[in-house]
């Protein structure tokens, strides 16, 4: 689809955001989305700022524009809440969490969560991070092959126990991970879905989501109950969490939980597909690759990574960046209007939900050049100086802004050091990798060969 004009309406009059001009009398948008689900948000942010779209029966607003996402998440946040109809899918009958809930019921979330994503309680957690991802490493030997993507799942998922419980989650890890997949590929078939299959139905998809969540909540219970009878107190988000359960009374066990499974959820794909994306992309770009082994090598050499370095590696976090705005593992987001608002000349009705183009700003012309190319030098001060801070929303911004971001970033940059000081991961001749659009945007494909460095 060609890209169309970008203008704002002129007239004072609030209008009706447009659609793709090859949407459809009768399904709209249905079968445009399913012949490229990986790009339609992409292209149709280009018809315009903002367009209207019809999945089946309903009907949305798609939102591409740095001004207007700022609008929603920050001036007029009040007004856009979690949109209901997503939320209720992700909370399949169970409790509100810190990523789905509103109001009140938010605030006091993530008031008592904050503290166990604070910078000194991160840098508490390097060793943690650095003894699993070694343990991953040292599993390894030259000349075999890994599945790369698989491999980041596993490894942040134990970072996650590790950080967040305190707890080793080796024993349970295969189980979770199938669980977690599983949870995965259900709520995006039942988010894309115009027809759900009620949840009582013998079908394979829901028993195989009714066997995820009990493996969930069999093994998160279990690390709960393990730590009720420990003896020393731990500082961690599970200790804060407990204390919850004992001091308000509308806070139960199982709705703590539900938190903690939210939290290894929002948690551990989506920082595994920004490093699976980055080896990615260091078979595609020899240069930035070079570049940034000389930067490892020059500042950590043999050694093991400290906390105090990872501010002496620019390149590294210039690369995270780039792949980040490249490839958001969340390209979307959604909220619902309360009452009908005006964004920049269009209307937009009450209960509409509207969708967020993470993507689609972060590759928009008027804040990037050559949005399409891969390009860490983009991110000097340099040429970041006059940049739309809300161009780039990869954890998102204002009061709802990702909680994790720190943990993240500090997970990303000390896997990295300690995998590139080892191996180069190298795509065989031929392979073909593909986003694959999930519940976060992942590569498919990445069976990788190391190379001894
Ligand atoms: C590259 C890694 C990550 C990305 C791209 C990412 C992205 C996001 C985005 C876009 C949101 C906002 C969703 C919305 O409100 O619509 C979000 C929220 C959230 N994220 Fe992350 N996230 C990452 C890592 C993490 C980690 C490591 C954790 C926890 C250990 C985490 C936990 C959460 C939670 C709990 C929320 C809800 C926060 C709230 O609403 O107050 N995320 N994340």
């Amino acid at each position: 689809m060609s890209s169309a004009s970008l203008e704002t309406p002129l007239v004072n009059q609030p209008i009706d955001p447009p659609r793709r001009p090859d949407t459809k009398f009768l399904l709209g948008d249905y079968s445009i989305y399913f012949a490229d689900e990986a790009n339609y948000f992409l292209d149709t942010g280009k018809v315009g700022p903002m367009v209207r779209f019809r999945l089946a029966h309903l009907d949305h607003l798609l939102v591409t524009d740095a001004e207007f996402a700022k609008e929603i998440l920050q001036t007029r946040n009040k007004n856009y809440l979690k949109e209901p109809r997503l939320m209720k899918i992700i909370e399949s009958g169970a409790a509100q969490t810190l990523f789905s809930s509103d109001g009140d019921e938010w605030i006091w979330r993530r008031r008592l969560m904050q503290p166990a994503f604070h910078k000194k309680q991160i840098a508490a957690f390097c060793d943690a991070i650095l003894n699993e991802t070694e343990k991953m490493v040292d599993s390894w030997n030259a000349g075999e092959s890994h599945d790369m993507d698989e491999a980041m799942k596993m490894v942040t998922m134990m970072i996650i126990g590790r950080t967040m419980f305190n707890v080793d989650m080796d024993g349970d890890s295969a189980d979770l991970h199938w669980a977690y997949r599983t949870l995965s590929e259900t709520l995006i078939s039942r988010i894309t879905s115009p027809i759900q299959t009620p949840a009582w139905m013998p079908t394979k998809a829901n028993r195989d989501f009714q066997e995820c969540q009990e493996i969930i909540t069999t093994t998160l219970s279990s690390i709960m109950n393990e730590r009720r009878h420990a003896t020393e107190p731990q500082n961690d988000l599970l200790e804060m969490l407990l204390t919850m359960v004992d001091v308000e009374d509308g806070f139960t066990q199982e709705q703590m939980i539900f938190e903690m499974s939210s939290i290894v959820f929002a948690g551990h794909e989506t920082t595994a597909a920004t490093l699976a994306w980055i080896l990615y992309v260091l078979t595609e770009h020899p240069d930035v690759e070079a570049k940034l082994l000389e930067e490892i090598d020059t500042v950590i050499g043999d050694r093991r990574p400290t906390m105090d370095d990872l501010e002496k590696l620019p390149y590294l976090n210039m690369v995270i960046n780039e792949t980040l705005r490249m490839y958001p593992p969340a390209r979307a987001t959604t909220r619902q209007a309360i009452e009908a608002d005006e964004l920049g000349g269009y209307k937009v009705r009450a209960g509409e939900a509207v969708f967020i183009n993470i993507e689609g700003i972060q590759k928009d012309e008027r804040y990037w050049d050559n949005p399409l190319q891969f390009d860490p030098e983009r991110w000097t001060a340099e040429r970041s100086a006059n940049r739309h801070k809300w161009a780039f929303l990869p954890f998102l911004d204002g009061p709802r802004k990702c909680i994790g971001e720190p943990l993240s970033r500090t997970e990303m940059q000390l896997i990295l050091v300690t995998m590139l000081k080892r191996f180069r991961f190298v795509l065989p001749a031929g392979a073909k990798v593909e986003k694959k659009v999930g519940f976060v945007l992942q590569p498919s494909g990445l069976e990788m060969i190391l190379e001894p460095r």
